[in-house]
């Protein structure tokens, strides 16, 4: 037998299998709270706690004759859970394996499961709402519009929530509003329009500064003590192993770099937006 292909990226997510398997959390977007704070520390029981939040939040913005949902990039099954205990119906799709086993625990009989990515999935039925929730940026944005906008009916919504940047990650000015995000304008060229644009940066903020402690205090401590536990017990096999896994190892230093990057609370505030958009599929030219 040959050797096996290897995984498609997509199959299962180490960034967000650490805040489910490490972190505990229940929830794979970001936490929510209505007076913005950052100053004090967050624990974990809290952020489950704006975690939930956010998902109430996200669901006001669902138009109440949207029947039928499109729950795309749908992590773990949280909002899909809410939304199909407030009677929608709700098609949820994520290609990640490790999601798939938390939708088949998931006691909702009006969610149906794919594990697909939004690029393979197939469908003759048209949704009155299709959900990006922290899912639009796994995919080309401008297909995700035009895909998004083929599998509604005409009139229905595509409800977008997550980060927004520059392409070349730039920094934005002083007094940006989110109403001149390029993705707006995008959208419009894909015949969509706005109907509602609420900028939260401020509410979700606490969350990056709680996942970057969680890097610095629990993520990076538990992989020296792994490294320094192997190498004291096994130092032979630990450097043979460091030889075979060479390229997994640099891997893993950048995916840690990366990550870092990404959760400095600093960087975010300065190039990064956090925005809910709730936007209409006109008819298409
Ligand atoms: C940050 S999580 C957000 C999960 C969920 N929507 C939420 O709000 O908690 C991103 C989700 O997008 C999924 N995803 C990644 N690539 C995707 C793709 N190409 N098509 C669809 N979903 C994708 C991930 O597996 C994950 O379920």
């Amino acid at each position: 037998m040959g050797r096996p292909a290897p995984a498609p990226s997509t199959e299962l997510n180490f960034e967000l299998y650490f805040v489910t398997e490490v972190l505990g959390l229940r929830s794979l977007h970001y936490g929510y709270w209505d007076e913005p704070r950052t100053s004090e520390r967050i624990d974990l029981e809290e952020m489950k706690g704006a975690q939930a939040r956010f998902t109430e939040r996200l669901l006001e913005h669902v138009p109440p004759a949207a029947k039928s949902v499109l729950d795309v990039g749908a992590g773990i099954g949280d909002n899909a859970r809410a939304l199909a205990r407030r009677g929608h119906h709700v098609t949820a799709l994520s290609p990640d394996r490790n999601h798939e086993s938390y939708f088949a625990a998931l006691d909702a009989p009006n969610v149906t499961f794919e594990r697909t990515c939004f690029e393979a999935f197939e469908s003759t039925e048209r949704f009155d709402l299709v959900l990006f929730s922290e899912s639009h940026r796994y995919f080309d944005r401008r297909f995700g519009l035009r895909r998004a906008h083929e599998l509604l009916r005409p009139g229905g919504h595509l409800l977008v929530s997550g980060m927004f940047r520059y392409e070349d990650e730039g920094a934005f000015p002083t007094g940006f509003d989110v109403t001149d995000l390029p993705y707006l304008r995008m959208a419009a060229e894909c015949d969509f329009r706005p109907i509602g644009i609420v900028d939260i940066t401020p509410n979700v903020l606490p969350t990056i500064e709680m996942i970057d402690r969680g890097i610095v205090e629990i993520l990076e401590p538990t992989l020296r003590f792994a490294q320094t536990w192997a190498e004291t017990r096994s130092p032979w096999k630990t450097k043979l192993f460091r030889m075979l896994l060479s390229r997994e190892d640099r891997e893993l230093t950048r995916v840690l770099k990366k990550l870092r990057r990404k959760t400095d609370p600093a960087r975010f505030r300065e190039r990064f937006r956090y925005a809910t958009l709730l936007l209409e599929a006109l008819p298409g030219a």
